[in-house]
């Protein structure tokens, strides 16, 4: 029996599409996958100039289409809800490329005063200076200042669903009917919520981002970046910061991140349990003197997050502990099981510990700044081997609990 085409799997829930969607069994060989196609460009059409007919679906040059990076893109799209996607290089190279298509010089722009720190270094150093444009950092989860914030010439809110590092959630909806009604565009960085946790594009946004870096590849030996939503404005993106600007996704990437996305839900399940039993027990460690995590019926941002999220609450705790900076170093150094590394949604679990400096986009909360911030990320281990780890180091760095 020969496998099915991509086409008759078109009614699958989003689970099962994770596994089957944009994977093309190979006419050549047969091979029932999608091959790594190690070309950087394809056999033109008998007449070229058909490739600048609007609609045109084959395939010229790599920086602009590969066979990778459609398939990717295809599943990619349909897993978010959105009719199009562009894959990138890298998450930023995707942020970029959405921020570059929506804003022009003299745009306003309204950006979360907590988001991943190269958003914040666009915002502050490159975009004002290089685009004029004008940009306010607000607490994102005060809708007031939100809609305070907006200006005439206001074109883009931007925020993360679950932030990073101080994990507030955002009112997604609320965002979208603030930046509508300002006739701006709302784009939702959803790399802490994949699907099936969050499909921003389904409560309002008009471009959702992840880095692919993350959980969609799941084994921190790729990165990749994507923009997804209405096809119009995913093709702008794709014109304008890819073709042009280059960042395009390399084909090996596309095909590690379409190979570690098929277990995508299974993984994000277990790093969200993980993250919920460790996060219980660092809030009953009297030596930690602050947990965030928004699965936590205590955290303030509980509500926010079971009204968006399905499936979990992510598999991020930050969390901050007693003791000097050298204590919480040597806590952070003699974990056995844990890596000290940044990053987030591998297969192993991974810390970072930051002091931050005061600035427009880290707004934390007081404990983080007067202790540090504690990145912890899960990976698949068991919970019981982090629980033990992080228990043993912390009696090492700052004494047994009393
Ligand atoms: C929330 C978030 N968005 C975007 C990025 C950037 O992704 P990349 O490292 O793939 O460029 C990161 C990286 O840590 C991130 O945490």
């Amino acid at each position: 029996m020969t496998r099915p085409d991509k086409h008759d799997f078109d009614s699958l829930t989003g689970n099962s599409w994770s596994v089957h969607g944009g994977n093309h069994a190979d006419e050549t060989t047969g091979a029932i996958r999608t091959p790594i196609v190690m070309a950087n460009s394809y056999r033109l059409p008998q007449d070229p100039s058909d490739i600048d007919e609007p609609g045109y679906q084959g395939l010229v040059y790599t920086r602009e289409h590969g066979a990778n990076q459609r398939g990717l893109e295809e599943k990619l799209a349909k897993l978010d809800h959105g009719e199009a996607a562009a894959v990138f290089g890298t998450g930023m190279a995707a942020l970029h490329g959405a921020f570059f298509t929506i804003l022009n010089p003299g745009d306003h722009a309204i950006v979360s005063n907590v988001v991943y720190m190269r958003v914040a270094g666009l915002f502050t150093d490159v975009f004002p200076q290089k685009l004029g444009i004008e940009v306010d950092f607000v607490d994102i989860t005060d809708l007031d200042q939100v809609r305070a914030a907006v200006r005439q010439n206001t074109k883009l809110v931007h925020t993360e669903v679950i932030a990073n590092p101080d994990l507030r959630v955002a009112d997604i909806p609320a965002l979208a009917g603030i930046a509508h009604e300002a006739d701006a565009l709302l784009t939702v960085d959803s790399t802490f919520t994949p699907p099936p946790m969050m499909r921003p594009l389904d409560h309002g946004a008009d471009l959702v981002i992840h880095s692919l870096t993350k959980y969609y590849n799941g084994h921190g030996d790729a990165m990749g970046g994507v923009v997804i939503g209405n096809r119009d404005l995913v093709e702008q993106t794709r014109t304008g910061a890819m073709w042009h600007a280059g960042g395009a996704i390399s084909p090996f990437n596309a095909w590690l991140i379409m190979r570690g996305s098929t277990t995508l839900p299974l993984r994000l399940e277990r790093q969200c349990q993980n993250a919920l039993a460790v996060a219980e027990f660092l809030a009953a460690d009297p030596r930690v003197v602050h947990v965030a995590y928004p699965g936590l019926p205590g955290d303030d941002q509980h509500q926010a997050a079971i009204e968006q999220l399905t499936n979990g609450f992510g598999g991020v705790v930050s969390f901050a502990i007693g003791g000097t900076h050298h204590d919480r170093l040597r806590f952070v150094n003699d974990l056995r099981v844990i890596t000290s590394a940044v990053s987030l949604g591998h297969d192993e679990t991974l810390i970072a510990y930051e002091e931050y400096p005061e600035g427009p986009a880290n707004a934390f909360a007081q404990p983080f700044r007067d202790h540090g911030l504690i990145r912890l990320a899960m990976g698949l281990e068991a919970k019981e081997d982090l629980i033990a780890d992080l228990e043993t180091s912390l009696t090492t760095a700052l004494g047994p609990a009393t």
